[in-house]
Order: structure tokens, then C-alpha cells, then sequence
């Protein structure tokens, strides 16, 4: 359910392929965060970007940025900081679609010079490099472009695509390999910078970075990053929001229109930062954010640092959809903290992700509710795996030659999590804890592969802990290079559940009619089950009563709302087509649209997602488009 995933790998039929330290003293803004020094490790060879770390790195990004509604671009001149380890190397940068105007280079002391760059030819998947040759005593590159735009990690909203329709918007989506649409740069996850920025807009709105905040004055706002972070956390926004404070750490950022019921919804998020922390340790970044974007977020949220970028589509009104905040919250552990150090190792940052949104869930909402995203998520999971090509289905993938918003699916995310699951059933928690407590202080500010946490597991856990009575050892192999789900894997279960089976059993028999379900104390999640298990040829007009006792077409949940509307296209169930088709137009997140999308395929009905998509498809990310094209044959 909480799946990008799912959607992303059906939609790519092509694919071949120490203790916490809480200060509850702290006041507003007042968290003081120790700058750790960047670290430059050797890198890791990653066949998603042209930079080469080994001979140059970029240690620090200062930014100037000019934000154009009028024409969709933005204008920049970045200024790099370079740490040279091959003297006779140039600097190579990754670009996508950048027109790139004007290339200089300085020494220490700023006696900058133009010098001849050359781009290379652009690739589809991985864009253009970008060389700049370096003298011998270069130690600052200064780069001046502008961005396309169609830049793919940019999308420009017209005011009648946000929730108050006044103002346009802008707001960026760099993971995976989108930073370079709009800026120059080393656009790998094993490469960390600091960055400064200075940020204008040619209309009077607001623009916000995932950074902190320093200035705030007529010649614009100016943010300041003194963590060194990989590209694809680079994050910027510009729009009419309005920010609401929720605990002295949190906050959250809307549109007017959104903001009350935002806050409300997020008012949990000050007690997951505390419990978060009491788990894995203090939180490293100062402030905790949330902004709330329009509806045409292609994604649940982006772990962007110190500001998560949310869908408003979580916004339910009884906070049943938070898991999403608890899940961006915590790559500021797994991810943010600790990074995949290139994107074949991506369940390091979303597999451990989603164990830990389940262990803050447990703390703040019970076991119960844990374990009821578990099977859902274990559901979704089954799901993918009947889909994929089985060396999709590993956990350490080769990605060599595709794009990596391909090869995005379930796996990474939920067989990730169970591999940490299993280990913990294996080694009890009193070890486990510990143990990732350590993996995320050995490697904090540092990038990781999947044979590290092979090596690191055996060092720390395997060869210091006994398995528990009754249990048998993990076989990290099976689970990393072996497709499916080994068989003596862990399976969530929740007795709510169950009981929702029984439901939909008698209810599909005719022995309880709709209005006698007992459904009154039903959360968002025993719906979801519910939907998703009702029989594939059960008739319209038991879909129709269903309708009538539960108003699920007006649902607010979205979704619940997004979950029933396939189960009608699915089952012809026709007087929901208006709501779908209002959904399609107005939501862009792409784990609703592609099952939608795929179910009206799948029955038949090509020519409504034709006419549909038509109408819809300017209003989507261009991420989004470039899924929907695909499987729509258009574009
Ligand atoms: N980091 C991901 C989003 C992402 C992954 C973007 C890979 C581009 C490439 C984010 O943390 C995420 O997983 N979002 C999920 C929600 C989450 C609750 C599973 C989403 O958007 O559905
Ligand atoms: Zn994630």
C-alpha cells in the first residue's frame, strides 16, 4: 500500500531485467547540531554518474539561484569547492538538459578565468558530462546555466494546480538522478557537500530549501547546509505557504488553505522525533519540517533534510496516513545519515527505512497497528514479485545501463525490511538495537554498499551474538542474491485482520448485508484489507451496495478512496468513473495513477485512459509522464 514502488515496477513491463541522547531542555531552534567534517572516503563506482571522485571532489556548493515563472527556468551560477587528488585531472560534473553559459576557474586567491568546457553527448537515462579542465592550481570552479524547462527534477504548477489556485509553484524532486536537471554537479549518493544558497523569484513568493534557513531580506532568501549531503537531497520549493509550528523542533509548511488541517494531521510528529530518537539515537540535523505540496507530488514524501516534501494526500483527517512521516523521518537515519552509496544498493536506505517507521509506529501507535502495515506492506510485496523478472527480485541489484526509477520496486523497500525483521527475530532485539545503533554511528555522514553491511553484520552481530533458543541463524547470501522471499522468512500477522477476512467472507456469500458489516471501528487499515480482499468477480451490484452503506466513492481518505476506485474499474462497477476521473486529473502521485491507469487497461478500456490521460497528463510531473507514457503507448 505504501508502495511507490509497486506501481514504478509494473509500470516498467520493459524491465529485463549507545543510547539516545534526548535534550528535552532544548527550546525552539535551539538544537545545536556538532558540523561533522565531510568525509572522502575512496568511492564506490557508480554506473549512474559520470563524476570521478577519485581524481576531483566537490567538497562545498554555494549556489545563486533565479527562479522564473515566466518562462520556467531557472537561472543559476554555482560556485564549486574542489579537493584535488589527481593533479592532472579535469573536473567532471553530471548534467541533464542544462544550457550551460559561461565556465571559470580560481586559485585560492579568486584570480578566476574563463576556460573552455566540453559537454559531452547527452545519454538518455544519465544526461551529459560535463568537463572543465583544471590548472594545476585550481582549487574553485564557477559555473553559470540555466535549466530546461522541462528539467525532469523541476515541475512548474499553474495556479489552478495548487490547493489555493492564487499563485503558481515550484518545487524539485532530485532522487534519484534529477539533481542534475538543475544544477551542475558530482550527482552521486557516495559523494557528500555542504552548500550555501541564495535564492530569488521574479514574483513575491516564498522559497524554501532543505536547509536551514539564514537570511530572509529583499535580495531574497538564503539557506545554509553545514552537513555534507549526497545531491539527491538538494531541495528547493517556491510557492504561497505558511508555516505552523508543532513542537519545538517541528513545524510544518502549507498553503493557507492547508495549514490547520495540517498541523493537526502532523501532531504526532514532535513525539516520533523523540521516540525515534530514544531508538536510534539524537537526531542530527537540527529542525524536523514538513512541507505540504500540491497534489501533483509524483511521490508519498521525500526524505529532503530537515524538510520532508509531502503529498497532501496523506492529509485523512484522523492522522491514519502518518506512517509516510514516520517513514521520511527516519531516513534521517537510514539514508540521509547513513546513504546508499550508489542505487544498486537501495534497500540499505529504504528497506532499513521502512523496519524503522514500523518500530516508531509500535512505540507511538501500539504492536497492532505495526503489524497491520506489515501484512499490507507483505501484500504488496507478493504483489511485485509475481511481477518482476526474478533478478529484480534480489536485494542487491545491477543496474548498469538502466535508469534507476525503473528499477524502483517493492523489493528494496519491503524484502529490506524483512531481512532486518528476520535478524532481529533471530538475534532478539537486546542485540539488534545496539547493532544498527552502531551501523549508524560507524558510518554516520558516510555512504554504504551492501557488502559492507555483509561485513559489518558478520563483525558486529553474527560473530559476537548467539542466535536465540529456537531460532535459526540468517542466511545474508539467500537474502541478497537470491530472487523471492526465502522461505523461512518472517510473516507479519495481525488479528484484526483475521477478523476482517471473516467479514468479507460473509459479506460476499450474501450471509451479512452491507449495513450489518462491522465495520464501525474499522481504521483506514482494516479498509484497506478489506478492498483489496474482495473477490476478483464479485458482481457490480454488491459494489453498489457496498456504495450506498459506506459512501466509499465520497470517501475523503484518499487511499482508501484510490483502493476502491481500482477495485470498480477492476469489477465494472461504472458510477464511480466520475470520481475516478476527477482523482485522475487533480492527484499526480504516482502509486494511485498506475494501478488506476493499469486497471482500466486491463479491462479493456484503452480508450478512457486515452482520452483521460490527454487531459490529465500536463498537470503530472514529468516523471509521471514519462511512466504513463510508456504504458499508454503515447508521448
Ligand atoms: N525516498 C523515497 C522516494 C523515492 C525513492 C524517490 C526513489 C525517488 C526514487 C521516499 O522516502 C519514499 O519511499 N516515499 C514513499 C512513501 C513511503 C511511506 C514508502 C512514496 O513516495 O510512496
Ligand atoms: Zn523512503
Amino acid at each position: 500500500m505504501r508502495t511507490l514502488a509497486r506501481l514504478v515496477a509494473r509500470s516498467a513491463p520493459v524491465l529485463v531485467l549507545a543510547t539516545a541522547l534526548v535534550c528535552p531542555a532544548c527550546g525552539p531552534r535551539a538544537t545545536v547540531t556538532p558540523v561533522p567534517a565531510a568525509r572522502t572516503p575512496t568511492a564506490v563506482a557508480d554506473v549512474h554518474s559520470y563524476a570521478r571522485p577519485d581524481e576531483v571532489r566537490v567538497q562545498h556548493m554555494d549556489l545563486a539561484l533565479h527562479v522564473v515563472f515566466a518562462t520556467h527556468t531557472i537561472a543559476g551560477e554555482i560556485v564549486l569547492d574542489l579537493e584535488r587528488r589527481d593533479r592532472d585531472a579535469p573536473l567532471v560534473l553530471d548534467t541533464r538538459e542544462l544550457t550551460i553559459a559561461a565556465v571559470e576557474v580560481a586559485g585560492t586567491n579568486s584570480d578566476w578565468q574563463r576556460v573552455e568546457h566540453r559537454l559531452g553527448a547527452a545519454d538518455p537515462t544519465l544526461g551529459a558530462p560535463l568537463e572543465i579542465p583544471l590548472r594545476p592550481d585550481t582549487t574553485r570552479v564557477r559555473v553559470r546555466y540555466e535549466t530546461a524547462h522541462d528539467a525532469s527534477g523541476l515541475q512548474w504548477l499553474a495556479p489552478e494546480q495548487t490547493g489555493d489556485g492564487a499563485e503558481p509553484f515550484l518545487y524539485s524532486q532530485s532522487q534519484a538522478i534529477h539533481a542534475r536537471s538543475w544544477l551542475p554537479c558530482q550527482d552521486s549518493p557516495g559523494i557528500r557537500t555542504t552548500y550555501d544558497a541564495r535564492v530569488t523569484v521574479d514574483r513575491p513568493l516564498r522559497a524554501l530549501m532543505a536547509a536551514e534557513l539564514v537570511s530572509d531580506g529583499a535580495d531574497g532568501q538564503r539557506f545554509r547546509m553545514t552537513q555534507p549531503i549526497p545531491a539527491y537531497l538538494v531541495a528547493l520549493a517556491v510557492g504561497r505557504v505558511e508555516f505552523a509550528a508543532i513542537g519545538p523542533r517541528t513545524g510544518v509548511w502549507a498553503e493557507p488553505s492547508m495549514l490547520a488541517s495540517a498541523k493537526s494531521e502532523f501532531a504526532d510528529m514532535e513525539n516520533m522525533l523523540s521516540a525515534i530518537e530514544k531508538l536510534y539515537g539524537p537526531y542530527r540535523w537540527g529542525r524536523y519540517d514538513v512541507l505540504v505540496l500540491p497534489p501533483a507530488f509524483p511521490f508519498g514524501g521525500m526524505e529532503n533534510p530537515k524538510l520532508t516534501f509531502a503529498t497532501p494526500t496523506i492529509i485523512a483527517g484522523d492522522r491514519s496516513l502518518v506512517s509516510l512521516v514516520a517513514h521520511e523521518l527516519a531516513h534521517s537515519w537510514s539514508g540521509n545519515l547513513v546513504t546508499n552509496a550508489t542505487w544498486e544498493s537501495l534497500w540499505l536506505n529504504e528497506g532499513f527505512t521502512v523496519y524503522i517507521e514500523r518500530r516508531i509506529l509500535e512505540v507511538l501507535y501500539g504492536r497492532e497497528r505495526a503489524d497491520m502495515e506489515a501484512v499490507l506492506g507483505r501484500q504488496d510485496l507478493d504483489e511485485a514479485l509475481a511481477e518482476l523478472a526474478p533478478e529484480d527480485t534480489r536485494l542487491r541489484l545491477q543496474l548498469a545501463g538502466r535508469d534507476p526509477d525503473d528499477a524502483l520496486s517493492d523489493v528494496a523497500y519491503e524484502k529490506g525490511a524483512l531481512l532486518l525483521r528476520a535478524l532481529e527475530d533471530a538475534y532478539g532485539r537486546e542485540a539488534f538495537d545496539p547493532f544498527v545503533i552502531s551501523w549508524f554511528d560507524r558510518h554516520a555522514f558516510g555512504s554504504v554498499t551492501t557488502e559492507q553491511f555483509e561485513a559489518f553484520a558478520k563483525a558486529e552481530l553474527f560473530d559476537r551474538h548467539p542466535v536465540l533458543p529456537g531460532r535459526t541463524p540468517v542466511d545474508l547470501r539467500t537474502w541478497l542474491d537470491r530472487p523471492g522471499i526465502p522461505s523461512d522468512a518472517p510473516r507479519a500477522h495481525a488479528a484484526a485482520f483475521d477478523r476482517v477476512d471473516a467479514t468479507v467472507a460473509d459479506f460476499v456469500a450474501g450471509r451479512t448485508k452491507p449495513e450489518a458489516l462491522p465495520t464501525a471501528k474499522w481504521t483506514t487499515h482494516e479498509w484497506l484489507h478489506f478492498l483489496r480482499k474482495l473477490p476478483r468477480d464479485l458482481p457490480a451490484p454488491q459494489l453498489e451496495a457496498l456504495d450506498r452503506s459506506f459512501a466509499l466513492t465520497k470517501s475523503e481518505n484518499q487511499e482508501i478512496l484510490a483502493q476502491w476506485l481500482e477495485v470498480c474499474v477492476l469489477r465494472g462497477y461504472g458510477d464511480a468513473d466520475a470520481r475516478l476521473e476527477t482523482f485522475l486529473r487533480t492527484i499526480g502521485r504516482r502509486k494511485f495513477l498506475l494501478p488506476l491507469y493499469r486497471a482500466l487497461l486491463a479491462v479493456g478500456r484503452t480508450a478512457d485512459a486515452k482520452r483521460i490521460y490527454a487531459v490529465a497528463r500536463p498537470g503530472y510531473h514529468p516523471i509521471t509522464q514519462t511512466s504513463l507514457d510508456d504504458m499508454l503507448g503515447v508521448g
